[in-house]
Protein backbone atom coordinates (compact mmCIF):
# COMPACT_ATOMS: atom_id res chain seq x y z
CA UNK A 1 0.00 0.00 0.00
CA UNK A 2 0.99 4.01 -0.64
CA UNK A 3 0.78 6.35 1.62
CA UNK A 4 -2.49 6.90 0.61
CA UNK A 5 -3.78 3.81 1.29
CA UNK A 6 -3.86 2.92 -2.33
CA UNK A 7 -2.43 -0.50 -3.52
CA UNK A 8 0.39 -0.51 -5.86
CA UNK A 9 -1.89 -2.54 -8.45
CA UNK A 10 -4.41 0.28 -8.41
CA UNK A 11 -1.14 3.19 -8.33
CA UNK A 12 0.21 1.19 -11.81
CA UNK A 13 -3.37 0.93 -12.75
CA UNK A 14 -3.73 4.95 -12.60
CA UNK A 15 -0.40 5.25 -14.41
CA UNK A 16 -1.76 3.64 -17.27
CA UNK A 17 -4.77 5.47 -17.13
CA UNK A 18 -2.52 8.58 -17.26
CA UNK A 19 -0.94 7.63 -20.69
CA UNK A 20 -3.43 9.83 -22.92
CA UNK A 21 -2.89 8.38 -26.31
CA UNK A 22 -1.79 4.53 -25.59
CA UNK A 23 0.56 3.11 -28.42
CA UNK A 24 -0.15 6.20 -30.58
CA UNK A 25 2.24 8.37 -31.44
CA UNK A 26 0.40 11.92 -30.88
CA UNK A 27 1.12 14.45 -34.18
CA UNK A 28 0.49 18.32 -33.61
CA UNK A 29 -0.61 19.69 -37.01
CA UNK A 30 -1.75 23.07 -37.80
CA UNK A 31 -0.37 26.09 -39.30
CA UNK A 32 3.19 28.07 -38.85
CA UNK A 33 2.76 29.72 -35.34
CA UNK A 34 0.17 27.81 -33.76
CA UNK A 35 2.12 26.39 -31.16
CA UNK A 36 3.71 23.37 -32.29
CA UNK A 37 6.92 22.47 -31.17
CA UNK A 38 5.82 24.71 -27.70
CA UNK A 39 3.33 22.68 -27.15
CA UNK A 40 4.58 19.72 -27.82
CA UNK A 41 8.02 19.98 -25.81
CA UNK A 42 5.96 20.47 -22.83
CA UNK A 43 3.15 17.57 -23.75
CA UNK A 44 5.76 15.53 -23.88
CA UNK A 45 7.16 16.32 -20.49
CA UNK A 46 3.68 15.99 -19.11
CA UNK A 47 2.97 12.65 -20.70
CA UNK A 48 6.44 11.12 -20.36
CA UNK A 49 7.31 10.69 -24.01
CA UNK A 50 9.97 11.61 -26.68
CA UNK A 51 9.48 15.14 -28.28
CA UNK A 52 10.22 14.85 -31.75
CA UNK A 53 10.29 17.76 -34.24
CA UNK A 54 10.08 17.52 -37.89
CA UNK A 55 11.65 19.98 -39.48
CA UNK A 56 14.48 19.62 -36.81
CA UNK A 57 14.67 16.36 -38.66
CA UNK A 58 14.46 17.20 -42.27
CA UNK A 59 17.01 19.44 -41.86
CA UNK A 60 19.28 16.60 -39.59
CA UNK A 61 18.30 14.49 -42.79
CA UNK A 62 19.50 16.82 -45.29
CA UNK A 63 21.93 18.43 -43.53
CA UNK A 64 20.79 22.36 -44.22
CA UNK A 65 17.77 24.45 -42.83
CA UNK A 66 14.57 24.15 -44.89
CA UNK A 67 15.15 27.47 -45.64
CA UNK A 68 18.30 26.28 -47.36
CA UNK A 69 16.57 23.10 -49.24
CA UNK A 70 13.54 25.35 -50.30
CA UNK A 71 16.31 27.88 -51.86
CA UNK A 72 18.57 25.38 -53.54
CA UNK A 73 16.37 22.22 -54.46
CA UNK A 74 12.57 23.95 -54.22
CA UNK A 75 9.28 23.11 -52.65
CA UNK A 76 8.31 19.92 -54.13
CA UNK A 77 12.02 18.81 -53.14
CA UNK A 78 11.32 19.77 -49.33
CA UNK A 79 7.70 17.80 -49.75
CA UNK A 80 9.05 14.61 -50.97
CA UNK A 81 11.60 15.31 -48.14
CA UNK A 82 8.93 15.57 -45.57
CA UNK A 83 6.90 12.87 -46.62
CA UNK A 84 10.42 10.22 -46.00
CA UNK A 85 10.96 12.00 -42.87
CA UNK A 86 7.15 11.53 -41.56
CA UNK A 87 6.84 8.28 -42.60
CA UNK A 88 10.05 7.44 -40.72
CA UNK A 89 9.38 9.43 -37.39
CA UNK A 90 5.48 7.48 -37.30
CA UNK A 91 7.36 3.87 -37.42
CA UNK A 92 9.49 5.24 -34.70
CA UNK A 93 8.42 4.55 -30.98
CA UNK A 94 5.45 6.46 -29.76
CA UNK A 95 6.33 10.09 -29.35
CA UNK A 96 5.09 13.54 -29.11
CA UNK A 97 5.52 14.27 -32.56
CA UNK A 98 5.06 18.41 -33.99
CA UNK A 99 4.70 18.21 -37.78
CA UNK A 100 5.74 20.59 -40.14
CA UNK A 101 2.78 22.90 -41.48
CA UNK A 102 2.24 21.09 -44.56
CA UNK A 103 2.79 18.48 -43.65
CA UNK A 104 -0.93 16.92 -43.18
CA UNK A 105 -2.18 18.81 -46.22
CA UNK A 106 -0.33 15.63 -48.14
CA UNK A 107 -3.02 12.57 -48.54
CA UNK A 108 -0.09 10.10 -48.05
CA UNK A 109 1.47 11.17 -44.69
CA UNK A 110 -2.43 12.14 -43.59
CA UNK A 111 -3.19 8.53 -44.23
CA UNK A 112 0.08 7.33 -42.22
CA UNK A 113 -1.40 9.68 -39.66
CA UNK A 114 -4.80 8.39 -39.23
CA UNK A 115 -3.16 4.62 -39.30
CA UNK A 116 -0.40 4.80 -36.78
CA UNK A 117 -0.86 8.15 -34.63
CA UNK A 118 -3.89 10.28 -33.12
CA UNK A 119 -3.63 13.84 -34.55
CA UNK A 120 -4.31 16.91 -32.65
CA UNK A 121 -4.48 20.29 -34.65
CA UNK A 122 -3.94 23.57 -32.60
CA UNK A 123 -6.29 25.68 -34.18
CA UNK A 124 -5.91 29.60 -33.70
CA UNK A 125 -7.59 32.73 -35.42
CA UNK A 126 -4.95 35.19 -38.10
CA UNK A 127 -3.96 37.55 -35.70
CA UNK A 128 -2.67 34.66 -33.00
CA UNK A 129 -0.60 33.60 -36.17
CA UNK A 130 0.77 36.88 -37.01
CA UNK A 131 1.69 37.55 -33.88
CA UNK A 132 3.74 34.68 -33.26
CA UNK A 133 5.28 33.94 -36.55
CA UNK A 134 6.57 38.00 -36.63
CA UNK A 135 10.05 38.86 -36.36
CA UNK A 136 10.93 34.90 -36.72
CA UNK A 137 13.17 34.59 -40.21
CA UNK A 138 13.08 30.61 -40.82
CA UNK A 139 10.20 30.05 -42.71
CA UNK A 140 10.71 30.47 -46.42
CA UNK A 141 6.85 30.74 -46.99
CA UNK A 142 6.32 34.04 -45.24
CA UNK A 143 9.05 35.72 -46.87
CA UNK A 144 7.57 35.44 -50.11
CA UNK A 145 5.13 37.96 -49.64
CA UNK A 146 2.82 39.72 -46.68
CA UNK A 147 2.73 37.10 -44.25
CA UNK A 148 -0.96 38.15 -42.94
CA UNK A 149 -2.30 37.42 -47.02
CA UNK A 150 -0.36 34.14 -46.95
CA UNK A 151 -1.23 33.13 -43.47
CA UNK A 152 -4.68 33.92 -44.64
CA UNK A 153 -4.51 32.22 -47.65
CA UNK A 154 -3.39 29.21 -46.34
CA UNK A 155 -5.93 29.30 -43.53
CA UNK A 156 -8.34 29.19 -46.41
CA UNK A 157 -6.91 26.26 -48.40
CA UNK A 158 -5.74 23.94 -45.06
CA UNK A 159 -8.37 24.52 -42.40
CA UNK A 160 -10.75 22.26 -44.17
CA UNK A 161 -7.93 19.26 -44.07
CA UNK A 162 -6.56 20.01 -40.63
CA UNK A 163 -10.36 19.77 -39.19
CA UNK A 164 -10.27 15.61 -40.70
CA UNK A 165 -7.96 15.41 -37.31
CA UNK A 166 -9.17 13.65 -34.28
CA UNK A 167 -9.27 16.23 -31.82
CA UNK A 168 -8.82 19.97 -32.38
CA UNK A 169 -7.63 22.56 -29.62
CA UNK A 170 -7.81 25.75 -29.59
CA UNK A 171 -4.36 27.09 -29.21
CA UNK A 172 -4.92 29.88 -26.64
CA UNK A 173 -2.95 33.51 -26.26
CA UNK A 174 -1.69 32.53 -23.18
CA UNK A 175 0.98 30.91 -21.55
CA UNK A 176 1.88 27.15 -23.51
CA UNK A 177 1.22 25.45 -20.81
CA UNK A 178 -2.61 26.80 -21.51
CA UNK A 179 -2.65 24.96 -24.45
CA UNK A 180 -1.16 22.08 -23.04
CA UNK A 181 -3.57 21.17 -20.57
CA UNK A 182 -6.19 21.33 -23.38
CA UNK A 183 -4.59 19.05 -25.09
CA UNK A 184 -3.74 16.42 -22.09
CA UNK A 185 -7.41 16.70 -21.50
CA UNK A 186 -9.18 16.43 -24.91
CA UNK A 187 -6.55 13.60 -25.53
CA UNK A 188 -8.26 11.48 -22.45
CA UNK A 189 -11.92 12.73 -23.59
CA UNK A 190 -10.68 10.98 -27.00
CA UNK A 191 -9.39 7.82 -25.49
CA UNK A 192 -12.58 7.78 -22.99
CA UNK A 193 -10.21 8.43 -19.97
CA UNK A 194 -11.24 11.46 -17.88
CA UNK A 195 -9.31 11.83 -14.74
CA UNK A 196 -8.98 14.29 -12.53
CA UNK A 197 -5.81 15.67 -11.43
CA UNK A 198 -6.42 13.68 -7.64
CA UNK A 199 -6.88 10.48 -8.90
CA UNK A 200 -3.61 11.04 -10.27
CA UNK A 201 -1.78 11.36 -7.15
CA UNK A 202 -0.53 8.75 -5.13
C1 LIG B 1 5.62 24.91 -43.57
C2 LIG B 1 5.75 25.00 -42.21
C3 LIG B 1 7.05 24.95 -41.53
C4 LIG B 1 8.06 24.18 -42.36
C5 LIG B 1 8.13 24.73 -43.75
C6 LIG B 1 6.79 24.70 -44.47
C7 LIG B 1 4.25 24.94 -44.17
O1 LIG B 1 6.91 24.32 -40.27
O2 LIG B 1 7.76 22.82 -42.39
O3 LIG B 1 8.64 26.02 -43.67
O4 LIG B 1 4.09 24.53 -45.32
O5 LIG B 1 3.31 25.36 -43.47
P1 LIG B 1 6.20 25.01 -38.98
O6 LIG B 1 4.72 24.87 -39.17
O7 LIG B 1 6.69 24.18 -37.84
O8 LIG B 1 6.67 26.41 -38.91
Amino acid sequence: MTKMGKSTDSVMELQRRAEPAPERTIVLIGLMGAGKTCVGRKLAARVGRPFVDADAEIELAAGCTIAEIFDRLGEAAFRDGERRVMARLLDGKPSVLASGGGAFVDPGTRGLIAEKAVSVWLRADLDLLIKRTAGRDHRPLLKTGNPRDILKGLMEKRYGTYAEADITVDSADRPPDVTVERVFRALANHFGEQLSPSELQD
